[in-house]
């Protein structure tokens, strides 16, 4: 079917590959708004947006994460150090999505939020991808448990964190999707 959002949500893709190019305030904040229009349990909207877009700012999270990867990420990418990827692909911009547990399907609306401004970014010439190494479990450690405060606000959890800019190539062909995952009644 025809039409420009149905469009916009099948050519996104997931970058790996940023140009060395600043992203405008006003396209972070056309993104982070998108993420505030998402759908979310109850409509509690329990969730929190971290945006680093200095240099300084990723060498803070990469100083502040786990000396060590996270359990779930023993499958490091062949020959990689942590943390991995240290320079984010080359993107100007982290974003961390955070929510606060005390709110119903906090997780679900979290990722509701994360699609949306990564659709919302593929909209206005940017590509957004999301990092699980930079997500859960980064500040598990009791050394690394303190810095959390710098990045997420108190009593929230970090979920998903995703790098953001300009992409290298403005599309990608696109990895054929899955058949067979519907069931009709
Ligand atoms: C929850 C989640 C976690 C992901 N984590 C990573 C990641 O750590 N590194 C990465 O390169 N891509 C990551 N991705 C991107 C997927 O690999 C990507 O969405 C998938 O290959 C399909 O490609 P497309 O988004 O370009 O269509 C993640 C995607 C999701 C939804």
């Amino acid at each position: 079917m025809e039409n420009a959002v149905l469009q916009n949500m099948m050519t996104r893709f997931c970058c790996r590959k940023f140009k060395n190019a600043a992203v405008e305030r006003e396209k972070l904040e056309a993104i982070l708004e998108a993420g505030k229009y998402a759908a979310s349990g109850h409509n509690a909207q329990g969730w929190h947006f971290t945006v680093i877009t200095t240099e300084e700012g990723k060498q803070e999270l990469l100083d502040a994460v786990c000396p060590e990867p996270p359990e779930f990420q023993k499958l490091a990418p062949k020959g990689a150090t942590w943390p991995f990827p240290a320079d984010f692909f080359g993107a100007p911009v982290v974003i961390m999505i955070s929510y606060d547990p005390k709110c119903p399907w906090p997780d679900c609306s979290a990722y509701m939020a994360a699609a949306n401004m990564m659709n919302a970014a593929h909209a206005l010439g940017l590509s957004a991808c999301p990092l699980t190494v930079y997500s859960k479990d980064v500040f598990k450690t009791e050394e690394t448990a303190v810095n959390k405060a710098k990045f997420i606000p108190e009593g929230y959890q970090l979920y998903l964190s995703m790098v953001l800019g300009y992409p290298e190539v403005l599309t990608i062909a696109k990895s054929p999707r899955r058949a067979n995952v519907e069931t009709w009644l």
